[in-house]
């Protein structure tokens, strides 16, 4: 462990010394070597540091990294991306070698210094991210709307297709779950109107306001000023109304959202017995994380959550549910992000699915 770090330690100090133009003369000033040890070693404990993450090593045994993957699963492939100007959202057309994290060359280099603008899965560009544009670039998950609407294109809601199977938007899209409508990574439902930007308080709006950018941690002292009495993210609460109708609309925001999520599983899991005649299980940990239900007990156990048995029956009005449900699930702090957009896709998948199959509705509040 020990050697790791500082074998670590020094690429990293090599790294930044010679790519972000911090003077080599830094290391003899003893104050300011000493703040980018804190900076290397804040970095090193953080996920983008991970080099036995998943997220770094899934590629291991082919030894390279897919173009499609590249751009937010290496350094190579992050620099790559936003040196090409006008790139398309997420991929690169070549292959790059394992080995990298989110390294400091990442953020650090001309070209993601003076990044604006990030193209999203939907087309659209936004350009308010200021210093945080880079974020963007790999926290916005791989899908919107619009690839679920492609896939259920001419097909009748309630009928099973094999055509069909599950989409996933991927892991930690807070950026684009941050812009909401502006980027719809949610299934948006035709006819409805759905928030955009969260755009919260101006001096806490990009990611960095609040994410140290090498711990990548969160100071719940630098909310508590107006969010008085939090003694955690989840309890923090500001919206008046009472969404999912149990009579409280003072615990945080954080718990509607998760009462939702728990009865929106409970619709899909209802709607796929009764009208998909197939019971489904999800597991938020196996891909791709709806399965056949075989033992129909309501949860994926390990031997039902494998590949063979994924789940085969997908109606287009489940498919959209699902869609939503697993993007909630798959920003934890989407709470935060975007609160009111994470309200609005839940509350609309649940009606959605009340139009097939009995899911009560009585007492909800749409934002
Ligand atoms: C090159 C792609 C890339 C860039 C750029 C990037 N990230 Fe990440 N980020 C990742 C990956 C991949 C992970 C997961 C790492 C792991 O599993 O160890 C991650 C993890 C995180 C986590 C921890 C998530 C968790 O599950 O606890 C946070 C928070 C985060 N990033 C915030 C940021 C912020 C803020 C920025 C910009 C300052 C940023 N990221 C820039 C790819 C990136
Ligand atoms: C737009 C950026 C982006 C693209 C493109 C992308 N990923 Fe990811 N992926 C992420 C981020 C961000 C995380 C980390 C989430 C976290 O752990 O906080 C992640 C996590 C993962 C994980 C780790 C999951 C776990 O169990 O911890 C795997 C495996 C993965 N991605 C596979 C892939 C594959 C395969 C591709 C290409 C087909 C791909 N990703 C393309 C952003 C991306
Ligand atoms: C995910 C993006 C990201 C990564 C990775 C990253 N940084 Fe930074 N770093 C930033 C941002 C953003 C700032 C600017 C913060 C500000 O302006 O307030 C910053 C600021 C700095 C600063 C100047 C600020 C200070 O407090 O002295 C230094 C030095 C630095 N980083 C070094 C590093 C080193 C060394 C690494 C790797 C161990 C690294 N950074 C990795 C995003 C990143
Ligand atoms: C208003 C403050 C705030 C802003 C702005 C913000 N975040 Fe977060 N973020 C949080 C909090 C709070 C958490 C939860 C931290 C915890 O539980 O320790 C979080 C968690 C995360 C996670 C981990 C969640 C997961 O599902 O893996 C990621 C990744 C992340 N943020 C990325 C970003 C990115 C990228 C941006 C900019 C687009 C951003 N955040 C903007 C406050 C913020
Ligand atoms: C300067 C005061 C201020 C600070 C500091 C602040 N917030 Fe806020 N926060 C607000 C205001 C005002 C709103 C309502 C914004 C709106 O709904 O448009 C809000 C709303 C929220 C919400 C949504 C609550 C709900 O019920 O809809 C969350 C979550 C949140 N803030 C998280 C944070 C986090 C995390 C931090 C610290 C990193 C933080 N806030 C710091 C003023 C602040």
């Amino acid at each position: 462990m020990m050697r790791r770090t500082m074998e670590m330690l020094t690429r990293a100090i090599a790294l930044s010394v010679a790519l972000i133009g911090v003077p080599a003369s830094a290391q003899d000033n003893p104050s300011e070597s000493e703040r980018l040890i804190g900076i290397i070693e804040a970095w090193l404990a953080s996920p983008h540091g991970d080099r036995t993450s998943e997220a770094f090593t899934h590629w291991n045994e082919e030894r390279e990294i897919p173009g499609s993957c590249a751009v937010c699963h290496s350094s190579t492939g992050a620099i790559d991306w936003v040196r090409t100007p006008g790139a398309a959202a997420g991929v690169i057309d070549h292959p790059v070698a394992t080995g990298t994290t989110v390294d400091c060359v990442v953020c650090h280099n001309a070209a993601s210094a003076s990044l604006m603008s990030v193209p999203f899965q939907s087309g659209a560009s936004i350009d308010s991210f200021g210093s945080s544009a880079v974020c963007a670039v790999c926290h916005q998950g791989r899908t919107s709307s619009g690839t679920v609407t492609a896939a259920i294109e001419g097909l009748e809601d309630d009928v099973v297709s094999g055509d069909l199977g599950f989409i996933n938007t991927h892991y930690a899209p807070s950026a684009a779950t941050q812009m909401g409508t502006l980027v719809q990574i949610g299934f948006e439902y035709p006819g409805k109107v759905y928030k955009g930007q969260f755009t919260h308080v101006p001096n806490l709006n990009t990611c960095t306001d609040c994410h140290s950018p090498h711990s990548l941690e969160v100071n719940l002292n630098n909310c508590t000023a107006c969010h008085q009495g939090a003694a955690t993210f989840k309890d923090i609460r500001i919206s008046p109304l009472d969404f999912d109708g149990d009579g409280t609309a003072t615990v945080g925001i954080a718990t509607p959202i998760a009462t939702l999520h728990a009865r929106l599983e409970q619709a899909i899991q209802l709607y796929a017995k009764d009208i998909a005649q197939a019971p489904v299980a999800y597991s938020s940990h196996a891909y791709p994380y709806f399965f056949g239900d075989t033992n129909a007990d309501g949860a994926a156990t390990d031997d039902e959550a494998i590949f063979p048995n994924r789940y085969q029956s997908w109606t287009p009005r489940l498919l959209k549910a699902a869609y939503n449900y697993q993007l909630v699930a798959k920003d934890t702090a989407i709470y935060t992000h975007n609160p009111h957009y994470a309200l609005q896709l839940l509350y609309d998948s649940l009606e959605s699915l009340s139009e097939s199959v009995d899911v009560d509705m009585s007492g909800l509040v749409r934002p």
